[in-house]
């Protein structure tokens, strides 16, 4: 069947990059991009980060009307997507509208995961994922204003390093007994708390929530140990569910995740999944889901070229960043490491003039790196990785030696 019309469900991250993937490999058909969100695609990363600091400095489009103009893209904004006729290669829209596919891109993502007792409080409580929410994060983090962040992962800490600078008082709550648990080793995770607590921050680790009430414009948080935390807002990421609902009732397999083969392509062949909302076969026969900007466009590309008919290049070893404490941290590969050896001095009394490499090692091989204020070594590290190169000691930890030379 020729391909003349794609349509993308979701204009995100890995919406976006599939227009600009198709038009690279030459696709000259019609695509159409539908989203729910009344923006152009954005990036997101900058929603715990700058959007909250410096608001009127920061650009977070990706795509600019001009640009999708350009690219021949019809854009649907505005107009969430409410049913896919997979047999009749159709969607229809919230409005009632329907459109025909010849394949179709479900770049929907995730949604924050719902902590109903804290939603039941009605307000001062929190969740980001969009641009409203980051928007509406800015008059709450004011200068001493209490904040609770619930959950200690990848949002809980950046949100934490925010609300630090615009001098708020702090506290993390984290239910599990290291922060970033889902994305990092503990080496690095020690690290990132001892940074965390040096600059004020509360950490509590093995916290769990047990009760939580509004007295007056106060939330008050009472711990499982009993103690009664009081905020003036609190704010929760504990993690995403991906927006599986329309793969769901359109009879596509979903584990949680919409399930995709290595070329993106879900139980249905003409209906392919990309991003957050995907979990994909992976070389060792587990199906895994990466919650990673990288992957939403790395993803795309594979779609893209699927669709093109053209060969897909080997897979580079995965690779995420995040900011926090003035601290970039940037991690590829396999943070399940056996082990891991530092290069540099991993000194938390230095705060963000800290600067060191990690190499994560299973069975010799260097399977994982993270730079800490280092990013110039990353590629280096990524090059390593991907060529599963043996770890030497005298070779790769001797400040002496360039990394560019050991890769
Ligand atoms: P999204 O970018 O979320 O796009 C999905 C789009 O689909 C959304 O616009 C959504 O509204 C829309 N949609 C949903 N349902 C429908 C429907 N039925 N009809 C139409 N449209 C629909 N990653 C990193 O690697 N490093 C970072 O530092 C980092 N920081 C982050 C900070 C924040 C605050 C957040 C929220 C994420 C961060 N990420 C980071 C993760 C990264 O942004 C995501 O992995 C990436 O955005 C996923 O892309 P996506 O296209 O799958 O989903
Ligand atoms: N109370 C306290 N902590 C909790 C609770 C709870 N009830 N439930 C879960 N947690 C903790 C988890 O133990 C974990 O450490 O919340 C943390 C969630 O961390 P992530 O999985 O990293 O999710 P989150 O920080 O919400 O980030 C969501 O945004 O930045 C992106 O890439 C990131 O896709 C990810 C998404």
């Amino acid at each position: 069947m020729s391909v003349s019309t794609i349509v993308i469900v979701g204009a995100g991250q890995a919406g976006a990059s599939a227009i600009l993937e198709l038009r690279a490999n030459k696709y000259e058909g019609k695509i159409i991009l539908v989203g729910d969100e009344n923006h152009l695609p954005y990036e997101r990363p900058p929603l715990s980060k700058d959007v909250i600091l410096k608001p009127s400095e920061t650009k977070i489009e990706i795509l600019s009307a001009e640009k999708l103009a350009d690219l021949g893209v019809e854009v649907i904004t505005g107009n969430g997507v409410e049913q896919i006729n997979a047999e009749q290669h159709n969607i229809v829209l919230k409005d009632g509208t329907v459109v025909a596919y010849d394949k179709l891109l479900l770049a929907t993502g995730g949604a924050a995961r719902r902590l109903p007792e804290l939603d039941a409080l009605g307000k001062h409580v929190y969740t980001l994922r969009n641009l409203e929410d980051s928007q509406a994060l800015v008059p709450v983090l004011q200068p001493g204003k209490r904040i609770i962040l619930v959950g200690g992962g990848v949002i809980g800490l950046e949100l934490a390093s925010s609300a630090r600078y615009k001098e708020c008082q702090v506290t993390v709550l984290e239910q599990g007994p290291m922060v970033m648990g889902r994305s990092s080793p503990s080496i690095l995770s020690e690290f990132l708390l001892a940074q965390h607590r040096a600059r004020g921050i509360d950490v509590r680790l093995s916290t769990k929530l047990q009760k939580a009430e509004l007295r007056g414009e106060e939330v008050v948080i009472t711990l499982d140990s009993g103690e009664a935390l009081v905020a003036d807002a609190v704010i929760y990421g504990i993690g995403i569910v991906p927006n599986a609902q329309l793969a769901v009732a359109a009879g596509l397999d979903v584990d949680c995740a919409v399930k995709v083969n290595e070329n993106c392509q879900t139980s249905n062949p003409d209906i392919y999944a990309a991003g957050d909302v995907a979990t994909q076969l992976r070389e060792d026969g587990q199906y895994r889901r990466i919650e990673t900007w990288e992957n939403a466009n790395n993803q795309a590309g594979v779609f893209a070229r699927h669709v093109m008919g053209v060969e897909q290049p080997k897979a580079n070893p995965a690779w995420f960043w995040t900011d926090q404490l003035d601290i970039n941290f940037q991690f590829v590969g396999d943070m399940a490491a056996a082990e891991w050896h530092v290069r540099g001095e991993m000194d938390v009394a230095q705060g963000s003039a800290a600067s060191f490499v990690l190499f994560g090692v299973t069975d010799g091989v260097i399977v994982a790196g993270i730079t800490v204020n280092s990013a110039k070594d990353m590629r280096h590290l990524k090059k390593m990785v991907a060529k599963a190169a043996a770890f030497e000691v005298e070779k790769h930890l001797d400040l002496g030696l360039d990394l560019r030379k050991a890769a």
